[in-house]
């Protein structure tokens, strides 16, 4: 947890204090990861706009990732505990060319531009605890 204090601070600096949890604490799916989906990623990825074949909409979304395969890349989109064969979070960071998968980081956006590091710690985090349904 040691990137826990810079990218709180980062957080409150740049008005996103509500993305920073505590460094302990255990990250809520529901409470902390679901907005954040609802905000940048449901858009495209709901009933009828399943994008990736992935339905990121608050009844579908944890089925959907958790222990689920990725379409693109040999890899599960969220393996619980293991956050380098996670390919959601390499979606997230812009690496997931480098681990056989294919397509744009997300949030698609143009230009790319990925999301704030500090709720990419959260999903990291999230994972890290278990990946639970929490
Ligand atoms: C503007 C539309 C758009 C937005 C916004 C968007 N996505 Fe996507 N997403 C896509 C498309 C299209 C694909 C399939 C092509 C690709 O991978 O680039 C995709 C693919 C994916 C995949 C890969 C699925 C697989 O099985 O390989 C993941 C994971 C993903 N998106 C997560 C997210 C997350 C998380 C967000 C929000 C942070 C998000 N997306 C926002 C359009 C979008």
């Amino acid at each position: 947890m040691r990137h826990a204090f810079p990218v709180c601070a980062l957080a409150f600096a740049t008005g996103l204090a509500g993305t920073c949890v505590a460094a302990d604490a255990e990250v809520s799916f529901k409470q902390d990861l679901q907005p954040l989906l609802n905000a940048q990623c449901v858009f495209c990825h709901v009933d009828g706009a399943e994008n990736g074949e992935l339905n990121l909409g608050r009844r579908k979304a944890y089925a959907a990732l958790v222990d689920a395969s990725s379409i693109d890349a040999p890899l599960p989109r969220v393996a619980p505990g293991d956050v380098d064969k996670s390919y959601l979070v390499h979606k997230l960071r812009g690496t997931h060319l480098s681990v056989g998968g294919s397509g744009n980081s997300m949030p698609m956006v143009d230009p790319p531009r990925l999301m704030d590091p500090a709720q990419i710690d959260l999903f990291v985090r999230w994972i890290e605890q278990g990946a639970q349904n929490n």
